[in-house]
């Protein structure tokens, strides 16, 4: 089966189709306890029945992409992220079956026995694990929030696939990205990457205690990566959050645990507005600028959504910023 062709078949844009064509081809094993590992993975039980009726075998080009996102998991698996980064997996076509809307939760589950024999090995307490892999039943839980449809394949899988892959762990609070800092000519060095996962709020304290017991494991686990310091990029480092939110708010205090990089051009204006509408207030962005009619349907219960609906209102926009801090 030729992947560009199945991707083609499918719908998929030619960016999307041209990705699968260098992804190898290979036979997913769908694990035989795969309603265990999902409930290992804290899949509610809802998300179990759908995605356990909507096996990816039931279509041979499904079956296909799933094959090959699965095996690129394989080839990956226990390497950091690149120093070119990493793109997210394509997201499904809106018109896909549900076979579809679920193949890309069976190309990561496939890997978790990979994965957590992995993690055995480098010595990652089986809680680590678990807090892990149950980003696969989050991503579920946010996807019905945000598209209003059961399974994953609408939501850009960035950080999943990481995880899935033993580059991306979660401790505590935080979760953290093994990452290669590489500049060529040997300039190089090792970094994580600090995200925060929408599992409650981010006090400060138990924030402090995520960094302190990462930055201690990471150089048992991985003693090859000795580790520079802490990256994090996000809409939670927008300075202009400080025009909204009080002083002593969560993410003000985070933000000034880390020195704030340059700005740097955006792909598109809109780019942090969109990042701050899904990943914060959990809402589908539109695929350009926000029109008023767009503003018009965000709740205006917090100061922070609030904040963006005045903010964007004046014309403005918010922006992706990168922290660092050293270790
Ligand atoms: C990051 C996060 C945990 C911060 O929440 P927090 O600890 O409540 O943050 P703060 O105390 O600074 O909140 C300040 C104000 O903004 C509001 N706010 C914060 N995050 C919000 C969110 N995701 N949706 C709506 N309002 C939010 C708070 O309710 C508070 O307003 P209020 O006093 O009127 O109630 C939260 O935004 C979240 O879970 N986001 C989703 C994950 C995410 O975006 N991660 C970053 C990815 S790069």
């Amino acid at each position: 089966m030729d992947n560009y062709e199945a991707a083609q078949r499918l719908g998929f844009p030619a960016a999307a189709c041209d990705r699968f064509r260098e992804l190898p081809t290979g036979d997913v094993q769908v694990p035989d306890n795969a309603g265990e590992l999902l409930e290992y993975c804290g899949v509610a039980e809802r998300d179990r029945v759908e995605m356990l009726a909507a096996r990816p075998e039931a279509d041979p080009d499904w079956w296909a992409l799933t094959s090959a996102l699965a095996a690129g998991l394989e080839e990956d698996l226990e390497k950091p992220l690149p120093s070119n980064g990493h793109t997210a997996w394509p997201v499904v076509p809106r018109s896909s079956t549900s076979v579809g809307m679920w193949a890309w939760a069976w190309a990561l589950l496939a890997g978790l026995p990979r994965l957590l024999e992995a993690h055995r090995r480098r010595g990652v307490p089986e809680a680590v694990s678990i807090a892990t892999v149950k980003a696969l039943g989050g991503v579920m839980g946010s996807h019905r929030e945000i598209y209003g449809r059961s399974g994953v394949g609408l939501m850009p899988l960035w950080g999943p696939p990481l995880r899935f892959r033993g580059a991306d762990y979660e401790i505590g609070r935080h979760s953290f990205t093994r990452t290669n800092l590489g500049l060529g000519d040997g300039v190089a060095g090792h970094l994580l990457m600090v995200h925060v996962p929408p599992i409650g709020p981010l006090d400060p304290a138990v924030s402090e205690q995520s960094i302190a017991a990462a930055v201690q494991f990471f150089p048992q686990w991985y003693p090859e990566e000795p580790l520079y310091g802490l990256v994090c990029p996000s809409w939670l480092l927008d300075p202009q959050l400080a025009e909204y939110l009080p002083e002593d708010s969560n993410i003000l205090t985070f933000q000034r645990r880390f020195t704030i990089l340059p700005l740097l051009p955006p792909s598109t204006p809109y780019e942090g507005d969109h990042e701050l509408m899904r990943l914060a207030l959990q809402l589908d962005p539109p695929d350009g600028e926000l029109t008023a009619a767009d503003l018009d349907r965000i709740p205006q219960d917090t100061t922070l959504q609030r904040a963006f609906v005045s903010h964007l209102r004046s014309g403005r926009h918010f922006q992706l910023r990168i922290g660092i801090r050293q270790v």
